[in-house]
């Protein structure tokens, strides 16, 4: 069966659609959400013939987002986001339907890349997203102790500055220092300004007992050169204080971050302090000692990419290691990546052309989006994920991937 996929002109069906599939509780503020989060034009929907008359069958949105790039571009990104389908439409084809349509309309649009958080890790792999970026979750007892000899004297410049997020200018601030910082950490992803208003947006019914938003900027001569979010959750445990301060992503370059996660590992009234978004090669660890002089330590998947147009894509991220390989592509849902690239790198720049020479590798276009951003591939060979006809040609394709820093991992969206 053909499914349509259209644009929703119907703000509060394609909401309501959205609401029963993730259940949370239905506020007046969600409407807000809707229009800052996702502009009319990149919401999409179908209706099956024989689905849900008040709902639609299936919606998914698209936030207009940018990412920066190993080499330290910035580039556009669509992300994917608001995926869901109506329970009685599942099992169907309307996510086969929807994924299609995302992924021609990116296309059409002249956009070589998708990015997405995946609510569930089995779902995206076979639309061609890889996972390219992880994310660590770090606890942290009150006080911890962080050890970086050569950085002390940029530290000792650097003061920090506590503010609430939704206040006056706080997220025009944020949006500004990430977009300063994106291309020294490749993997990050800046929102649009709408965005950071989403995310300052708190309305009671969200808070109930919670605190307000904080942001704590770094900042040297009077400038911005970091910050991070946090919120802090009151416990008191035989008598003594014990809450936990949870912490969202850190912004801004080595020093700032230092001076920020000494700031909230030193909070009054605190106990420990969770790092909910920290890079696999985040300096935290080096200070603290690695993993064991953690808390606790978790890792998940963070961004997921998808190379929507290999032969635009390849050409805007530098390369730390040269390549030459012949790789065989295989891409059910975007046929235009699909068949035999040459993939080069020299000197720093790639390049992708088409070619009729005998392949070196066949691979599936998630693996080259789980590598796009620098995370490592090169055990995907011995875990018998990709085909090399060539010995060595992998090894080449993986390490000229790969970034000497692991990617940083971006907030979810
Ligand atoms: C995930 C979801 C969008 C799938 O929609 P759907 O219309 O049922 O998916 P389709 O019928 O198009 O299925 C396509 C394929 O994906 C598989 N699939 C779908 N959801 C899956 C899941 N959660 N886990 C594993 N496989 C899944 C199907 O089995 C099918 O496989 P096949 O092609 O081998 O038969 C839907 O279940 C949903 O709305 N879930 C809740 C919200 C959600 O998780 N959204 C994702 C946000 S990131």
């Amino acid at each position: 069966m053909d499914i349509d996929v259209r644009p929703s002109e119907d703000a509060e069906k394609y909401l309501a659609t959205d609401q029963l599939v993730w259940f949370g509780e239905v506020t007046d503020a969600d409407i807000e959400h809707l229009r800052l989060g996702l502009p009319e034009d990149q919401r999409f929907a179908v209706d099956l013939p024989d689905g849900p008359q008040d709902l639609h069958s299936g919606v998914y949105g698209v936030r207009p987002m940018e990412m920066s790039l190993p080499g330290g571009s910035v580039v556009p990104i669509a992300g994917l986001t608001w995926v869901g389908v109506h329970p009685d439409s599942r099992r169907r084809g309307v996510l086969v339907a929807m994924m299609t349509d995302h992924l021609a309309r990116t296309h059409d649009d002249g956009i070589a890349i998708s990015a997405l958080h995946a609510s569930e890790a089995a779902i995206y792999g076979r639309y061609g997203y890889g996972i390219a970026a992880l994310t660590h979750q770090v606890d942290l007892g009150r006080g911890t102790t962080f050890t970086a000899p050569h950085l002390e004297d940029e530290v000792a410049g650097i003061t920090t500055q506590l503010v609430t997020m939704s206040d006056p200018g706080v997220a025009e601030r944020m949006r500004a220092c990430q977009l300063a910082h994106a291309g020294d950490f490749p993997g990050t992803i800046v929102g649009s300004s709408d965005f950071f208003s989403l995310m300052s947006l708190e309305p009671p019914e969200q808070l109930r007992d919670k605190e307000r938003r904080r942001i704590i900027f770094a900042r040297r001569n009077g400038e911005d050169v970091g910050f991070t979010g946090l919120r802090r959750e009151d416990k008191w445990e035989n008598a003594r204080p014990s809450g936990t301060v949870v912490v969202g992503t850190f912004t801004g370059g080595p020093a700032a971050r230092l001076a920020l996660a000494r700031r909230v590992v030193d909070l009054d009234l605190m106990g420990t302090t969770k790092l909910e978004n920290i890079g696999l090669d985040d300096p935290i660890l080096g200070w603290v000692g690695g993993p064991r002089g953690t808390g606790d330590i978790k890792t998940w998947d963070s961004t997921w990419v998808r190379l929507v147009d290999l032969g635009a894509a390849w050409p805007l991220r530098a390369y730390e290691a040269d390549c030459d390989v012949v790789v065989e592509v295989e891409d059910r849902y975007a046929p235009w990546n699909a068949g035999r690239w040459r993939l080069t790198a020299s000197a720093g720049s790639g390049s992708a052309e088409r070619t009729d020479a005998a392949a070196d590798l066949t691979l599936d276009v998630n693996v080259l989006g789980a590598g796009f951003l620098g995370h490592g591939i090169g055990g995907l060979l011995r875990a018998g994920l990709v085909s090399e006809h060539r010995p060595g040609a992998y090894a080449e394709l993986a390490r000229a991937l790969r970034t000497l820093v692991a990617p940083e991992p971006s907030i979810g969206f």
